[in-house]
C-alpha cells in the first residue's frame, strides 16, 4: 500500500533538508577561522605559510629570496616546456593561453572525465596525449614544468570554481574535506588537528602553518629536500610524520585533497614556486 500523500511530502522534506555541503559556506568559515587566530595578519600574506607568522623565519627567508634556489628550476622547467615532443607538438598545444598564467585555475572539475584534473596531471595527460611516457609525479622534471608554469602565474588570484554545480563535483569536494579532517594514523591527528587547530604552534623546531594559503607557492624548494618537489609529495611528508597511510601521488585521494585545499585557498595570490625550510 502507498504511504499517504502527507507521509511522502515530509519523507521529501526530511531528504532535501539533510545537510549538503556548501563549499562556499566552508570557505567563509575557514576564512573567520584563521582572521580570528591572526587578526593582524593581511590576507595576502596567508600565501608565505610560516614566514608570514614567525618573524625569525621569515628574517632568515627574506635572505634567501635574495638568491632563490629554486630559480634553477624555473629554468629548466622554461626549457622543457617549450621544448618538442617527437610528435613535434609541444605542452604549448595541451593548454589555453599556451599554458601561461593559468596555473591558478587548478585544480578543477572536469565534467567529461570526471575527475579532478589537477596541473600535474594534465601535464602528464598531454605527454600520452602525444605519444610520450609519463613523468613521475613527486621531484625531477614534473617539478621543474610546475615551477615554470607557477612562475608565470605570480600574483594571480586562485580561482577555483565552486564545485556546487555539479553533484560529483561535490562530492570529490567533500571526499577531499574528509580526507582533511579524519583523524588517522597512530597518532591519531588529521590534517587539520595541526594545520587548522594549531596553526602558529611551534612543534618541535618547526612552527606549524597554518592551512589558508598552503596551496599557493608550489612547487617548493625545501633545504631538506634539496631541490624542488611538489605538493603531493609534501602529502606524504606529512602522512609520514603521523604515521598514516600513503596514496600514490596524483591518486584520486591526493587530487580531491588538493581540490578541497586550493579551493579553500581560493582568491590568494600564487606565489610558486617558494623556498620552505
Ligand atoms: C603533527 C602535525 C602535522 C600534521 C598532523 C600534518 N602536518 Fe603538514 N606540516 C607540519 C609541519 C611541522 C610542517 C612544516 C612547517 C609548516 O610549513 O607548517 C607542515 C607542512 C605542511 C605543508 C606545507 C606548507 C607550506 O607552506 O609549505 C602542507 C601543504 C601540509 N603540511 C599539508 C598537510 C596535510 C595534507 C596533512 C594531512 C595529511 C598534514 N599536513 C598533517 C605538521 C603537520
Amino acid at each position: 500500500m502507498r504511504k499517504p500523500l502527507k507521509h511522502r511530502i515530509v519523507l521529501l522534506l526530511f531528504v532535501t533538508s539533510t545537510p549538503l555541503a556548501n563549499p562556499a559556506q566552508d570557505l567563509l568559515e575557514f576564512r573567520e577561522h584563521f582572521k580570528n587566530s591572526f587578526p593582524t595578519l593581511p590576507f595576502d600574506q596567508f600565501s608565505n605559510g610560516v614566514y608570514a607568522i614567525n618573524e625569525d623565519a621569515r628574517l632568515a627567508w627574506e635572505d634567501i629570496e635574495e638568491f632563490p634556489p629554486y630559480e634553477e628550476a624555473i629554468d629548466a622547467g622554461k626549457v622543457l616546456y617549450e621544448s618538442s615532443f617527437s610528435n613535434g607538438k609541444s605542452y604549448k598545444d595541451c593548454f589555453e593561453n599556451d599554458g601561461i598564467a593559468i596555473a591558478h585555475k587548478y585544480p578543477y572539475w572536469d565534467k567529461e572525465k570526471e575527475q579532478v584534473i589537477t596541473l600535474g596531471l594534465a601535464l602528464n595527460q598531454c605527454r600520452r596525449d602525444n605519444g610520450e611516457e609519463g613523468l613521475s609525479y613527486k621531484r625531477g622534471e614534473i617539478a621543474y614544468l610546475l615551477s615554470y608554469m607557477a612562475h608565470t602565474s605570480r600574483g594571480k588570484r586562485i580561482a577555483i570554481k565552486s564545485p556546487d554545480d555539479h553533484r560529483k563535483a561535490l562530492s570529490a569536494y567533500n571526499k577531499g574535506k574528509q580526507f582533511y579532517y579524519q583523524r588517522r594514523g597512530q597518532l591519531n591527528f588529521s590534517c587539520a588537528t595541526c594545520h587548522v587547530q594549531n596553526g602558529g604552534l611551534q612543534i618541535r623546531s618547526e612552527t606549524i602553518s597554518p592551512s589558508l594559503g598552503h596551496a599557493t607557492g608550489w612547487p617548493v624548494y625545501r633545504a631538506k629536500w634539496g631541490e624542488v618537489g611538489t605538493l603531493h609529495r609534501r602529502f606524504i611528508g606529512c602522512s609520514k610524520q603521523m604515521r598514516a597511510k600513503i596514496y600514490d601521488p596524483q591518486g584520486e585521494e591526493y587530487r580531491n585533497l588538493e581540490y578541497y585545499l586550493t579551493y579553500m585557498s581560493n582568491s590568494l595570490p600564487i606565489n610558486g614556486p617558494s623556498y620552505r625550510k
